[in-house]
C-alpha cells in the first residue's frame, strides 16, 4: 500500500511517500524569516509556490508516479487555518483528479505515531515539544490522553518570541541552543509548573526585563535550563503515574541536545528507555502524516470529501484511536 502524505499545519510544507510503513521519501520546504515572525499571507504564498516542486521531489525520490498512490493522507488538524487550508485543498484536488481516497490526520498524533514506529516502543509516553504545542501524551482506553500541557503558549513559540527580543530571526530555537552552549551562568528565573501543566508567558516577560542587564548567552542558558527542567518534571510524573517505562520525544524543540540529555538522564534514573527519532522526523514532516494515514486507513478509517474540511482546534484527545 502506497500513501502520499501532505503536511501543512504551519511553517513547513511537506510531501512524503510511505509504502507499507517504509518511508520512501520525505521532502519539505519551510518558511523562514531573517527577523520577525510568521506572516500568514506570506506563509500561504510560500506553500502555494513550493507545492509542485516538493511534490515532484517526493515522487521522484520514491521512484513512483502519482497514479501508483493508494491513499492521500493530509494534516487536517490542528494548526494555523491559512496553512491547513492549503494542504487540505491540495489533497482534495489530487483525490478528485486521480480518484484516490483521502485520510485526514491529526498532526499531534502523527508526531507520536512516528516516534512509536522508530522506537519500536510498545506503550510510550510522548513529550511533544514544538512551536505551537507542548503536551505530555500517553495512550489510555481508546484515546491518546493529554496528561500535562502548556497553559499558554507552546515552548517553541516561547523560544521564538524570546529570540525576537534578541533579534535572532525565526526560528530562534537552534540559535538559542548555540548561544546557551557558551554559558554556564544561571540567572534566576520564575519556574512555572502548575500541577501537571506548564506556563511560559510569565518567564518570557521576566526575560524581556532582563535583556538590558545580562549577557544574552547567560539568558539563553538560563531560559533553556528552566523551561526544559519544567518539561522533564511533568514528563517524569506522567511516567510514574501511568506506570510506563518508555519515553519518546517529538516536535521541533526535541532537536535540542540539552533537552535530549535531560530526558535521557531522567529515564536512566528510573530504569526507563528514552528514544529520540532523527531530526527530520522530529520537526514538522510529511512522513509522519503518510505513516499515520496508512495506519488509520488500514484500521478501516475513511475521510469523505465532505468530512475533509480543516479542524484547526481539534485536540489530541478528540480523536478516537481504533488502531491500537
Ligand atoms: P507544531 O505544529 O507541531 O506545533 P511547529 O510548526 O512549531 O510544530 P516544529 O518543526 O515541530 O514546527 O517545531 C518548530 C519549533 O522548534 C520552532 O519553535 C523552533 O524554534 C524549535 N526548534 C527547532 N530546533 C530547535 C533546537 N535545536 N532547540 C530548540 N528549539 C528548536
Ligand atoms: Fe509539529
Amino acid at each position: 500500500m502506497i500513501t502520499l502524505g501532505i503536511e501543512s499545519t504551519a511553517h513547513t510544507l511537506g510531501v512524503a511517500v510511505v509504502k507499507d510503513k517504509h518511508i520512501l521519501s520525505n521532502e519539505k520546504s519551510s518558511y523562514t524569516t531573517a527577523s520577525g515572525g510568521m506572516i500568514p499571507v506570506k506563509l500561504v504564498e510560500h506553500h502555494l509556490e513550493q507545492f509542485s516542486n516538493v511534490l515532484d521531489r517526493a515522487l521522484a525520490k520514491a521512484n513512483i508516479a502519482i497514479d501508483d498512490v493508494d491513499v492521500i493522507a493530509f494534516s487536517q488538524a490542528p494548526g494555523i487555518g491559512h496553512a491547513l487550508r492549503i494542504g487540505a485543498t491540495l489533497a482534495k484536488s489530487i483525490s478528485l483528479v486521480y480518484k484516490k481516497p483521502l485520510m485526514g490526520v491529526n498532526h499531534c498524533i502523527a508526531h507520536l505515531e512516528i516516534g512509536r514506529h522508530f522506537a519500536k516502543a510498545k506503550d510510550p509516553v510522548l513529550l511533544y515539544a514544538s512551536g505551537a504545542n507542548t503536551q505530555i501524551i500517553a495512550y489510555d482506553a481508546g484515546k491518546y490522553r493529554v496528561f500535562g500541557e502548556t497553559l499558554d503558549i507552546g515552548i517553541g513559540n516561547f523560544l521564538d518570541s524570546f529570540g525576537r527580543y534578541l533579534e535572532l530571526g525565526f526560528p530562534a530555537g537552534p540559535k538559542i541552543e548555540e548561544l546557551a552552549k557558551k554559558s554556564k551562568k544561571y540567572i534566576e528565573l520564575p519556574y512555572a509548573v502548575k500541577g501537571m501543566d506548564v506556563s511560559f508567558t510569565g518567564i518570557l516577560t521576566n526575560l524581556s526585563q532582563k535583556i538590558a542587564h545580562h549577557k544574552k548567552e547567560d539568558l539563553c542558558f538560563s531560559a533553556q535550563e528552566t523551561v526544559f527542567a519544567m518539561l522533564i518534571e511533568v514528563t517524569e510524573r506522567a511516567m510514574a503515574h501511568c506506570n510506563k517505562n518508555e519515553l519518546v520525544l517529538g516536535g521541533g524543540v526535541a532537536c535540542n541536545k540539552r533537552l535530549q540529555e535531560m530526558a535521557s538522564l531522567m529515564c536512566k534514573e528510573r530504569n526507563a528507555v528514552c528514544f529520540t527519532p532523527e531530526n527530520q522526523f522530529l520537526v514538522d514532516n510529511a512522513a509522519m502524516i503518510a505513516l499515520t494515514g496508512e495506519i488509520m486507513h488500514r484500521a478501516g478509517n475513511k475521510t469523505t470529501l465532505k468530512d475533509a474540511g480543516i479542524k484547526p482546534y481539534e485536540r489530541t484527545d478528540d480523536v478516537k484511536v481504533n488502531w491500537r
